[in-house]
């Protein structure tokens, strides 16, 4: 695990741009493992931005997205669909029909498994992601992998926890229905990406990256499986490093 610590959020998107736009002109085929919450939006403006300046192409990309609710449609403007096709997939010259978010607008358990599992056919049928961008919860989950997740997990239906329910009230209106189940990537299944790019940005991180990179492998982090990866690199700005010895 390489960590990369930079003054600025600023800073972080800037460099995970950067390494986005290096896969993708290296392989204009390439395959991306994306990411939504608010970490990863700067990163999104700046690809938007340099998309629009003619320095980089989507054309031939295709995406993979980590998560999706379950208990709302994906017209929903909090779901993950909207949320990509809003700061990233409708600004861009990606072709629509090469982005993937899993598809959740069933409360049926046995369609949300095929569901998933389908997903996860797709990952493997396209011949792997070439590089993931995650974000990590206050709890230390990547994706919806919440604590206790296994790190042999692949694509499934997963309760959201607590801290994570908490953490993401901000996005819903007083009232609102908020899901507590989602789709999410497996730990196996983020694992397998060949790079692995984690961005953190905040003094509300500091804990869970500490736990990350200082703390035991563990399943109570599971941000912490990143350290197996020989892969993966850690972007963080100042607050999120605070708390690093
Ligand atoms: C989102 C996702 C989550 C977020 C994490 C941090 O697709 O998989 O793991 O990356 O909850 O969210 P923010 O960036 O909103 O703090």
């Amino acid at each position: 695990m390489q960590v990369i610590i930079l003054p600025t959020p600023n800073d972080v998107a800037q460099y995970a741009a950067n390494s986005v736009m290096d896969v993708v002109t290296e392989n204009a085929n390439s395959i991306l493992g994306l990411a939504t919450g608010s970490t990863p939006i700067a990163l999104y403006d700046e690809l938007v931005s340099r998309c629009r300046a003619g320095l980089l192409s989507f054309k031939n990309t295709k995406t993979f997205n980590l998560d999706e609710y379950i208990g709302i449609s994906d017209c929903h403007e909090q779901s993950y669909r909207a949320f990509m096709n809003r700061h990233l997939f409708n600004l861009v010259d990606i072709n629509p029909a090469n982005t993937h978010v899993p598809l959740a607008d069933s409360l049926d358990p046995e369609v949300l498994a095929r569901n998933a599992e389908a997903y996860e056919s797709g990952i493997e049928r396209s011949g792997g992601i070439d590089l993931q961008i995650l974000g990590i919860g206050v709890n230390g989950h990547i994706g919806f992998n919440e604590p206790t997740s296994s790190f042999a997990s692949r694509t499934r239906i997963k309760t959201l926890s607590k801290s994570t329910v908490e953490a993401n009230k901000r996005f819903f209106a007083e009232g609102e229905f908020q899901p507590h189940l989602a789709i999410t990537m497996g730990i196996g299944t983020i694992l397998e990406s060949r790079a692995i790019l984690l961005m953190a940005t905040g003094k509300g991180k500091a804990q869970a990256v500490k736990d990350m990179i200082e703390g035991p492998l563990t399943s109570m982090c599971p941000a912490s499986v990143l350290q197996q990866h020989k892969k993966s690199i850690v972007i963080l700005d100042e607050d999120a490093a605070s708390l690093l010895s």
